[in-house]
């Protein structure tokens, strides 16, 4: 590296001209970047769609008896959905529809209702961890069912299924 002190008075224009296209240069590419995060934040919400699934699995696995119940398992992938669910709304940024991803438009036409059923699967979902802590199957069953519901609510009006 160059001491800027060892530099003439006339080259130190030049020098700092260079810097300073550096600069631009690292700003762009981090323009870039933000544009792949568009596919990025894509990728995000449907490892997290994903991850609610394998929850929601679980949990139907045990209420039909295919798995053994324990209720801290349903309480802890009622929990994991719930925070899926704080995150929906900032998963879904206006423009980030189309290409590989099943988002209809009517998310951004119509965010309001979408938001109120996200917020709908977080109150549903810690529902069923409170109720997984008393033990009551039937209830634990029905509040399943809930949570269940508003997965369907919200693929039905916002999701259109490519695969
Ligand atoms: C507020 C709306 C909303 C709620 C509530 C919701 N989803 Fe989704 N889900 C979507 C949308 C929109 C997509 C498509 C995302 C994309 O492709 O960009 C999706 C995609 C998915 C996918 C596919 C993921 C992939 O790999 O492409 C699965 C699985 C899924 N959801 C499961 C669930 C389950 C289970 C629940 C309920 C516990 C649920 N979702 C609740 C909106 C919702």
């Amino acid at each position: 590296m160059i001491g800027v002190q060892s530099l003439t008075m006339a080259k130190r224009p030049f020098f700092f001209a260079a810097i300073f296209s550096g600069f631009l240069l690292l700003l762009a590419g981090n323009i870039a970047v933000a544009h792949m995060g568009a596919a990025g934040v894509v990728k995000q919400r449907m490892d997290a769609m994903s991850d609610i699934g394998k929850a929601m699995k679980e949990i139907g696995a045990m209420l039909r008896g295919r798995l053994s119940f324990d209720s801290n398992r349903v309480a802890a992938n009622a929990q994991n959905i719930a925070a899926h669910g704080r995150a929906i709304p900032s998963l879904f940024p206006a423009g980030s529809g189309g290409g590989v991803s099943e988002a209809k438009n009517s998310i951004w036409t119509d965010r309001a209702a979408f938001d109120w059923i996200a917020r709908d699967l977080v109150s549903n979902a810690e529902a069923l961890a409170v109720t997984a802590a008393t033990g009551d199957r039937a209830a634990v069953d029905a509040r399943y069912k809930a949570v269940a519901a508003t997965c369907k609510d919200c693929h039905r009006t916002f999701r259109a299924k490519k695969r």
